[in-house]
């Protein structure tokens, strides 16, 4: 129900680099995390760049917004100054640099489709093809189902973003993002084909969790940062998380 790791760097490197860097892919591996969740978002020219706000303002600084820029301007900005100064001049990273590097270093993403709003098809589609692409030969030898972790997992809270991902690359496992799991959640799961539910671990009760591993899907969460909730919330039967505290909570952790 769920093959993939059970500790799961949040946004790159959590809190131990600028989230969604490159240098957050290395903080993590420095912690001997092999596993990450990040988030993807399409340029004004329709690619797929590693960014979690729509907006500048907060990881890289002026006004502006992805979606209203080309990628090569993203990849230019500086999205490390404002986590501290070793950092300055890191860029937005393409997603395909993403993967290159997970790739290589043998890391598992869950890609988080994070469409800026009006791109949810657009973006879930995108991310699907370029994703099946990159992962073709494992795809081939069969890895989805003999070898499910060597496959990322897309997931997204758009229906709609996972609905088009689905369209576009079925073969491909989707994770459907609820921030609180509402009455219903099954039917829309369903209809998406997921093999998953990721939410909200703040609002997790034992009762949902059973609920969703009774009903047979994988139960991820995010973001828990206090060993003793991780600790809590595993013992409920929820199957891994996401972390910032990659110093706190290792990838071995129990
Ligand atoms: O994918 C889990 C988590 O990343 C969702 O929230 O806002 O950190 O992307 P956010
Ligand atoms: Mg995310």
């Amino acid at each position: 129900m769920w093959p993939y790791p059970k500790i799961v760097a949040h946004r790159g490197g959590g809190t131990l680099a600028p989230e969604n860097t490159v240098a957050g892919l290395r903080a993590g591996l420095a912690y001997g995390f092999r596993a990450v969740e990040f988030d993807v978002m399409l340029s004004r020219d329709g690619i797929g760049m590693v960014m979690h706000d729509p907006d500048f303002g907060r990881t890289v600084a002026g006004r502006g917004s992805v979606p209203g820029t080309d990628a090569v301007e993203l990849a230019a900005m500086d999205a490390g100054s404002w986590f501290g100064p070793q950092f300055r001049d890191e860029p937005v990273p393409f997603f395909t640099q993403f993967i290159d590097y997970c790739k290589a270093q043998r890391i598992w993403m869950n890609v988080e489709i994070k469409p800026a709003d009006g791109f949810e098809r657009e973006t879930g589609a995108w991310v699907a093809k370029v994703t099946r692409d990159s992962y073709a030969a494992e795809l081939a030898a069969g890895s989805a189902v003999s070898n499910p972790a060597a496959i990322p997992l897309l997931s997204s809270f758009s229906f709609d973003a996972l609905a088009a991902a689905r369209d576009a690359a079925p073969e491909l496992p989707r994770g459907y993002l609820l921030d609180k799991i509402p009455a219903g959640w099954q039917e829309q799961a369903r209809a998406l084909g997921a093999v998953a539910i990721h939410t909200n671990q703040k609002y997790l009760t034992r009762e949902l969790a059973a609920q969703v591993k009774a009903a047979g899907y994988g139960l991820f969460c995010y973001t828990v940062n206090d060993p003793q909730r991780g600790r809590e919330i595993l013992s409920w039967g929820v199957d891994g998380f996401c972390t910032d505290r990659i110093d706190l909570i290792g990838p071995t952790f129990a």
